[in-house]
């Protein structure tokens, strides 16, 4: 038997309230005493990968080619990663919050995965642009286990199967309009840089991308349903509304958590003006439980998009999934005779290696119960951290859905965008990064390596002991801030 990932779904008006009670406050600075000792530390434990990030800055715009921890004072150098431990270049050990973003919810390079992948590279290679076996073995498996999902095109990333089904909406409908919910990350592509990280940022971010690109991009506020119906009702004066893409959780993972009844509503709202309604669950497909976010709050989209897990950590990670009514539009090979077709695929979709490995590590996480186990190191962690905040007084919040946990030290995500004092907003956004890049040098000093500074994510590894270990770590950093 297999369960979700969340025991009891938190309570988003107190989350909101200690976010409010958090901006209220000037931001808490590290002590410089304190910070410069961390910065030392870690300059004089990790110098190889200090090193060899300083060359690489020379041939890598950035220095990174990909990077979710924050560079400060310089990118680690990650040599083995072990299920919930990661080790650098220097010999350090780091308890590993990052879970290269999500997809390892069974701790890293689990073995057994590894030893599929290696009997398929010495039987096959890992591609051949032909078919292959875990093509359908991986396909079935979602089918099965994900409740609105009767056909899954398998793709590379969750960027690109976002606009899969961005398009194929489109296709279905014969409409135009996306709504997505502000402050959501749905990938890099063109038509979804809008409105990301901050709800009501817009174009913010959209350097490089022509207006006309955006221009049938709208988003509505988290938890917002009156601006959602108005945007809906607006619409049907303007082409129609093709789909309203969310997070199920709320935007950023759940940084913006969603009221529990919200999904429900939306689901009520698309069907009422005519919408398709697609579920990004490229975090939270087994991730939540093996019947994804959707399966928690018991709602069918009409898409859905997978990517981080569905290649258990290994690489091209994508895909979409959904009705059969609605998947028939995605043709594939030469049989795109169908006169509507929504165009998608990739020399490298579906490749052997990443069917392999995902359907390995799906079954897996079923066999184990991961996610469930993935959940209580969240809750225990979770748990942990509040009395933490309380011992010392700290007005941070935290909160989690599970195996995703945030912790809000700097709340820069949570600043409101005001057009008309916009020097002001990109200070206090500069100094809230600032105090989020100190949080995680912080952290990685004291063996911990999160995303952002900010999220955290934990897997089935994390034993008791491991989040205890990590507890302590926290508190190290915790006990030195000064109020
Ligand atoms: C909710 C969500 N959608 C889409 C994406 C984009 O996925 P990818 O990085 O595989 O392109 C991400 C990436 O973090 C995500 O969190």
């Amino acid at each position: 038997m297999s369960s979700f990932s969340i025991s009891a779904y938190h309570d988003v008006d107190q989350v909101y309230a200690g976010i409010k009670n958090l901006m209220a406050q000037p931001p808490i600075h590290m002590p410089k005493d304190v910070l410069d000792t961390y910065i030392r530390k870690i300059e004089s434990t990790c110098s190889k990968s200090k090193a060899m990030t300083t060359e690489a800055k020379e041939y890598i715009p950035g220095g990174v080619q990909h990077n979710l921890a924050f560079n400060h004072p310089f990118p680690i150098v990650i040599d083995k990663a072990e299920g919930p431990y990661l080790y650098d270049i220097d010999g350090n050990r780091y308890i590993d919050f990052i879970q290269a973003g999500g997809p390892t919810v069974l701790g890293s390079n689990p073995p057994i995965v590894r030893e599929k992948c290696i009997e398929l590279l010495n039987h096959c290679g890992p591609s051949t642009g032909l078919f292959h076996e875990y093509e359908l073995k991986i396909a079935k498996l979602i089918c099965e286990n994900m409740p609105s999902v009767d056909m899954f095109r398998m793709l590379n990333s969750g960027s690109e199967s976002v606009i899969a089904a961005v398009r194929t909406a489109r296709v279905i409908t014969g409409k135009k309009k996306i709504i997505k919910v502000g402050g959501a990350y749905h990938g890099w592509m063109d038509q979804m840089v809008y409105g990301i990280r901050i709800p009501g940022s817009g174009r913010f971010e959209s350097t490089g991308i022509p207006r006309a690109y955006t221009s049938h991009t709208q988003e509505v506020y988290p938890n917002d349903l009156g601006q959602l119906e108005r945007t809906l009702q607006l619409n049907i004066l303007r082409g129609g509304t093709a789909a309203v893409i969310l997070e199920p959780l709320g935007p950023e993972s759940g940084t913006y958590p969603t009221q529990k009844g919200y999904n429900k509503a939306v689901r009520e709202l698309c069907d009422k003006y005519g919408a398709l309604l697609i579920f990004d669950e490229v975090v939270t497909a087994f991730r939540v439980g093996m019947s994804g976010a959707q399966g928690y709050f018991d709602i069918k989209p009409d898409l859905t998009v997978f990517g981080k897990v569905v290649a258990g950590g290994y690489p091209s990670a994508g895909g979409l999934g959904g009705k059969k009514e609605y998947m028939e539009y995605l043709g594939a090979g030469l049989s795109g005779a169908r006169k509507k077709q929504s165009k998608v695929g990739g020399t490298m979709a579906a490749n052997p290696l990443s069917c392999v490995a995902g359907y390995y590590t799906l079954l897996e996480i079923k066999k184990q119960d991961a996610c469930a186990k993935a959940g209580r190191a969240g809750d225990r962690l979770n748990k942990g951290l509040l009395s933490m905040m309380e011992r010392y007084n700290l007005p941070y919040v935290v909160y989690n859905q599970g195996s995703i946990c945030h912790l809000e030290t700097a709340g820069t995500l949570f600043i409101k965008i005001n057009y008309l004092k916009i020097l002001q907003v990109m200070k206090e956004i500069k100094v809230r990064k600032q105090l989020m890049e100190e949080m995680g040098a912080a952290y990685l000093a004291e063996g911990l390596v999160t995303l952002a500074g900010s999220r955290i994510y934990t897997s089935m590894a994390d034993t008791d002991e491991v989040i205890d270990e990590a507890l302590n770590k926290f508190d190290s950093v915790f006990s030195k801030l000064r109020r």
